[in-house]
């Protein structure tokens, strides 16, 4: 098997026409000692993929752009240093991430989601010699090579962020485990969830209902916090013991001092209220924000944290041993999270990304037809 020198993507041109998609080639990364290859089959939409497009989170570093980092497919090339053990014709996955340095000390402390060198998987500029160079890698052109994301027939990613799919969890449902799924469960983990605790999940999107099914597989009890009312029935099949209606007056009080961990995975925190969130937790217990809204969080006194000791504090990701242990508990205990399907094409990338910007996905879109769309899958 082997990879063409340029891959076919799905890509925008401008954050102005954002979920405007046309097919062409770009040229990938050039392929190094450590890099995999990997033929796509799907790839999941990320509200981070939205901001991106949007221009929410600023300009593109480069035009045209392919999006998506929850991508399953099948490894096409392996480099000669390889040694995960990753081998041709493996399904395996990339989540939003595909490079470190690995000799930081983050990197060597199983943190190299917090490595200084780290690359994303899309709209990000590559160095020399993965990664180790200050020089910046060129294109055939002489211009600097950007990563690109998965909405596309093929990925390259170094060995290290390329995980091994268990055979039991379907693809589609594998795609946003990447990215959703391992940004939620990186910080319920390192929080120590498990029975005993009182955890609340805010804002049941993608990364917000498979916080409830991690939540609830680790032992704790679980609320959903949602402004959006239909949504309970869905909640609590995923696992919530719970669900609080957030655009209910005075919905806080008879949470007071209730939360050892709220996982805050909305997308507007900006808007929110946040004293009244804080006084839901309970003593020194944390207010996670993985959500990363376009703008600021909302002003706060430090009186805001001194009625129970509470903090507020972020995360992002997750790292390769946090995903294999993930994907075990999926595949262990049979966890289904809710996908909704759509083919890839110019058309369905737009239908997808409209979806997620305007709340209407339940929970999580992954992009499918791959194969048909790009003419692999032959190998
Ligand atoms: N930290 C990281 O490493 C990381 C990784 C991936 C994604 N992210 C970020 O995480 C966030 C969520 O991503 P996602 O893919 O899960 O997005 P999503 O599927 O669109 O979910 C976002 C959720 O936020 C809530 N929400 C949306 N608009 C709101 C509003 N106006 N007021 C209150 N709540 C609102 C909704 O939940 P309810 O209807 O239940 O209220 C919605 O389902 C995004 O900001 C994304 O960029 C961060
Ligand atoms: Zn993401
Ligand atoms: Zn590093």
């Amino acid at each position: 098997m082997s990879t063409p020198d340029q891959f076919d993507g799905f890509m925008i041109h401008d954050t102005k026409n954002w979920s405007t998609f046309h097919k062409q080639k770009f040229e990938p990364k050039q392929f190094e000692d450590h890099d995999v290859d990997i033929e796509s089959e799907c790839c999941g939409v990320c509200g981070s993929d939205v901001h991106t497009i949007t221009g929410g989170w600023g300009d593109l570093s480069t035009s045209p752009l392919c999006v998506g980092h929850e991508v399953i497919g099948k490894v096409v090339k392996v480099g000669k240093a390889c040694k995960t053990g990753v081998k041709v014709g493996d399904r395996v996955g990339v989540g939003a991430q595909v490079q470190a340095c690995m000799q930081c000390g983050n990197c060597k402390s199983d943190n190299e989601n917090y490595c200084p060198a780290q690359v994303d998987t899309y709209n990000a500029p590559y160095k020399q010699q993965e990664g180790h160079s200050d020089k910046p890698m060129l294109n055939s052109s002489g211009k600097q090579l950007f990563s690109q994301g998965g909405f596309s027939s093929h990925i390259r990613a170094h060995e290290y962020f390329v995980f091994p799919i268990p055979d039991s969890i379907p693809s589609h449902e594998a795609a946003p485990m990447m990215c959703a799924g391992l940004t939620t469960y990186s910080p319920l983990a390192r929080a120590g969830c498990g029975p005993g605790k009182k955890v609340a999940i805010l804002g049941i999107g993608g990364l917000g209902h498979f916080g409830i099914l991690w939540a609830k597989a680790m032992g704790a009890e679980v609320w959903a916090l949602s402004h959006t009312a239909d949504k309970e029935e869905a909640a609590k099949k995923l696992g919530a013991d719970h669900f609080v209606l957030t655009k209910n007056k005075d919905w806080a009080e008879p949470l007071a001092f209730t939360f050892n961990f709220i996982l805050n995975a909305a997308d507007m925190t900006n808007e929110f209220d946040l004293a009244t969130y804080m006084s839901t937790l309970a003593v020194n217990g944390e207010f996670h924000n993985v959500g990363l809204p376009d703008k600021p969080l909302p002003q706060m006194m430090a009186q805001d944290f001194a009625p129970n000791g509470s903090k507020i504090c972020g995360s992002h990701i997750g790292s390769r041993k946090e995903c294999l242990e993930m994907l075990k508990l999926a595949a262990d205990k049979k966890l289904k999270p809710m996908i909704e399907t759509i083919d890839i094409s110019e058309q369905g990338c737009k239908e997808a990304v409209e979806k997620v910007k305007v709340n209407d996905v339940r929970f999580r879109v992954t992009l499918t037809g791959f194969h048909k769309a790009f003419g692999t899958g032959k190998a």
